[in-house]
């Protein structure tokens, strides 16, 4: 018996693919496929794969041509496979040759036509319209979400808007992106959405009036400083039925995610204290330690830190405590919130003039969950438990520096996509910010004791 092997991800199936498993079954007597996982297929830089590996796995089964189906998940595998199956022949189309020639020396290697004029990225694209966005502000992050936002299918960055023409004018050339200097409304009027990283006392004013003309609207946290401002713009949101994403990259991590999850499910048993500190030594000259306004270590960092605390304990805690240690001008260089709960308490400590190891606890009744820095990208985590030499380690997978899982989560909630849900809910973004608003009070008071206000 000739056994024949083939792999893909087969979203959206189509007649290239079944013309493939047509002919790759013709070529022995029996035909394994292998479907790729959403985890490879992200970690192969697909993001936006719109059917579930469920659904995919059910498009190839109804051909009839498939006599098994396997999963496709690790690099590496094809060689195991082949020799587990022992398999004769390995094919994939046209648009592979060469790729997987290193197989030969363990069976035939065929490289059937490709289908022309078909592909499951063109149906992708001709489903969903392409987002249009404009970036608000050209600072140190937009070049990233520019190189992160080439990973996802379905998202097309066309111009930038920055009201200082100088800094503009410079991220204009160096990126070849059109960038708006004066006209908000006009750079508006060309996008179907913008992507909002300028300084936080802006955030606001560009998201509401982008949410007005209709844009959906991913805004670096914090979107307002207050509640009422926070909740008037995820209701303008709903009213024009268009996306408003707090872009708190953690959330939106595969490895957050599921260290949630593993939280939750209770393999620590229950959960009583949740610590989570995140600082970063800002430049004596940066706006962080030196614009006492808007600047400082909670604005930087407490979004991150709450994040956990919420997803795990609930918005519902009883008392809420904000301490800062200030520098000169009222800044606060080092922040720490507690909250205490029912039956439960947690800790966020941010820093931009005092350095604190970077981790996040989750202390259970049965063990703790230990994630190191850079534990809001979450690529690795561990529970730990009372016999010190029982440990579980996890390596999520992790891509580029985190934005494109933000991006293709915004991305799909546009498009509707539904397996793909808020990963950071209204009631969260609304209790982040009742506690912002809490903290702007303090440090104003501060700076008011200090004279500086
Ligand atoms: N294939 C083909 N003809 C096409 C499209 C795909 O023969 N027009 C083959 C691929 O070469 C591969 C298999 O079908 O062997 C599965 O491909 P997959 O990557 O799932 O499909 P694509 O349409 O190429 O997907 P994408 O656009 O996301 O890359």
């Amino acid at each position: 018996m000739r056994k024949v092997i083939t792999y893909g991800t087969f979203d959206l199936f189509h007649k290239g693919h079944l013309s493939l498993l047509t002919r790759a079954k013709a070529l022995g007597d029996y035909l394994i496929v292998g479907v790729t996982t959403d985890h490879f297929d992200e970690a192969r830089g697909k993001v936006n794969v719109v059917d579930s590996v469920m659904e995919r796995i059910e498009s190839v089964k109804k051909t009839g041509l498939a006599d098994e189906i396997i999963i496709e998940d690790h690099e590496g595998q094809k060689i195991e496979d082949i020799e587990k199956y022992q398999i004769d022949v390995f094919t994939v189309g046209s648009d592979w040759v060469g790729t997987f020639d290193y197989l030969k020396p363990f069976c035939e290697v065929v490289y059937l036509d490709r289908t022309p004029d078909v592909s499951s990225t063109m149906l992708r694209e001709r489903r969903f319209k392409i987002v249009k966005m404009g970036i608000v502000g050209t600072g140190r992050i937009a070049p990233r979400f520019l190189s992160e936002s080439k990973y996802v299918s379905g998202i097309n960055i066309i111009c930038a808007y920055n009201p200082e023409k100088e800094s503009g004018r410079a991220f204009e050339e160096q990126h070849e992106i059109e960038t708006f200097h004066e006209d908000y409304e006009g750079f508006l009027d060309k996008v179907d959405g913008v992507y909002i990283a300028a300084p936080n006392e802006t955030h606001y004013e560009y998201a509401k009036k982008a949410l007005l003309k209709g844009k959906h609207v991913l805004c670096e946290k914090p979107i307002a400083f207050t509640k009422k401002e926070t909740m008037e713009l995820y209701e303008l949101a709903g009213e024009k039925g268009v996306v408003l994403y707090e872009a708190i990259k953690t959330a939106y991590c595969p490895g957050f995610q599921q260290m949630m999850n593993m939280a939750k499910s209770g393999k620590i048993g229950q959960i009583h204290d949740v610590e989570a500190c995140f600082s970063r030594l800002a430049a004596p000259m940066s706006r962080e330690r030196t614009d006492a306004k808007y600047g400082g270590a909670f604005l930087e960092f407490a979004a991150y830190n709450m994040l956990p605390i919420f997803k795990l304990l609930g918005t519902d805690y009883k008392e809420v405590r904000i301490d800062s240690i200030y520098g000169e001008g009222g800044i606060d260089l080092y922040t720490k919130v507690q909250f205490v709960y029912e039956n439960a308490m947690a800790t966020a400590k941010c820093g931009v003039g005092v350095k604190s190891e970077g981790q996040l606890v989750i202390a259970g009744t049965e063990g703790y969950i230990l994630a190191e820095s850079p534990w809001w990208l979450t690529k690795k985590f561990q529970i730990r438990y009372e016999d010190a030499d029982k440990v579980d380690t996890y390596e999520p997978r992790f891509q580029g520096d985190g934005l494109r899982y933000e991006i293709s989560g915004f991305v799909s909630k546009i498009n509707g996509i539904e397996h793909v849900g808020y990963r950071l809910t209204e009631r969260e973004a609304e209790a982040m910010a009742e506690v912002t608003e809490l903290f702007m009070k303090q440090r104003k008071a501060k700076r008011e004791c200090l004279n500086l206000e």
